[in-house]
């Protein structure tokens, strides 16, 4: 029986490579829709690069909406610095054909959760949380309706990627995310102790150039645009691959440990704005609200991601 999921991103190639993964994988996952947010380039860019992306796997019938652009209580901050100005930057994609749906994303997620029956739908978040956040702010009866909330954000051994304190993700809009880790939802959390580990090394993208297929060559191509980036940054042998990590979880949760701890967000300092404050070693009396991973398999994730792309 496939889990029903909602993908909410900011396309960003890592976000696109998640996209293809679970379209890949019907067996496992059905992909209710794609609610677009701003986050890695402006909500008009994430809306319209989460097309292009579903025309890559000849998808043009998966439902894409774009939801809120720009974070609850801070002005929006991108990062075309890491994903070009276009936000896919690396291979030349068509413009879309298929168009966005009318509806608001926050709206799309809002019904579909009242309109499935409770337990059954998985959000997965892979950008800010603002849609996920604003969606609970206005119907608070879909709180206890979610499965599970499987989102990539937060840091706590790798500390920050967009400030020394703060993942990219949960900077952006820390009170959205301070609202979804309160919601009293299952949460997993991928953090950058996690994607870290995922890197993509020269042998792992040519694997995906070796499959020979039109969503293999579009999948190395991002990898070589985004990885000049984090590999001069990092000084690593490739960069880190974060959101298909989200979707590998749904399909394969075994190449993945962590601990069920409780992470809070600081919200009020400037200095450490959106830092994920995991309680790893349990030295407070904090209630648990995230299993917060903190290792994977990795050649076992790039094993299962190359095969799934491989289907497309
Ligand atoms: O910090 C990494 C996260 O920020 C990823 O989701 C990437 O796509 C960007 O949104
Ligand atoms: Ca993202």
């Amino acid at each position: 029986m496939p889990r029903k999921i909602i993908i909410d991103t900011d396309p960003g190639q890592d976000d696109a490579v998640a996209i293809l993964l679970a379209l890949a994988s019907p067996e496992e996952i059905e992909l209710l829709g794609i609610t677009a947010v701003a986050g890695n380039v402006p909500l008009e860019l994430t809306a319209k690069n989460a097309r292009k992306v579903c025309e890559v796997a000849g998808r043009a019938d998966v439902k894409v909406f774009a939801g809120c652009d720009r974070p609850l209580a801070h002005t929006l901050v991108t990062a075309e610095h890491v994903h070009g100005k276009t936000g896919l930057d690396g291979p030349d994609l068509p413009e879309p054909t298929m168009s966005l749906q009318d509806q608001h994303g926050v709206d799309f997620i809002i019904e579909t959760l009242r309109a499935e029956p409770s337990g059954t739908v998985t959000l997965c978040p892979l950008g800010p949380l603002t849609n996920i956040a604003t969606a609970l702010q206005k119907a608070p009866d879909i709180a206890e309706k979610v499965q599970e909330i499987v989102l990539m954000g937060g840091a706590y051994f790798e500390v920050g990627n967009i400030t020394p304190a703060a993942e990219f993700n949960i900077y952006v809009d820390p009170e959205a995310a301070e609202i979804v880790f309160k919601s009293g939802i299952p949460i997993v959390v991928m953090p950058l102790d996690v994607t870290h580990k995922a890197l993509v090394t020269a042998p792992r993208n040519d694997a995906f150039r070796a499959l020979g297929t039109d969503p293999g060559r579009v999948v190395a191509e991002w990898t070589d645009f985004f990885e000049r980036f984090d590999k001069e940054k990092y000084g690593s042998a490739g960069a880190p691959l974060h959101d298909p990590t989200v979707i590998a979880y749904l399909i394969r949760p075994e190449l993945f440990s962590g601990r069920h701890v409780n992470v809070e967000i600081e919200t009020q300092s400037d200095l450490t704005r959106g830092m994920t404050v995991a309680d790893w070693w349990r030295v407070t009396d904090r209630a648990p609200n995230a299993m917060f991973m903190g290792d994977l398999d990795a050649d076992g994730f790039f094993a299962l991601l190359t095969e799934r792309i491989g289907r497309l």
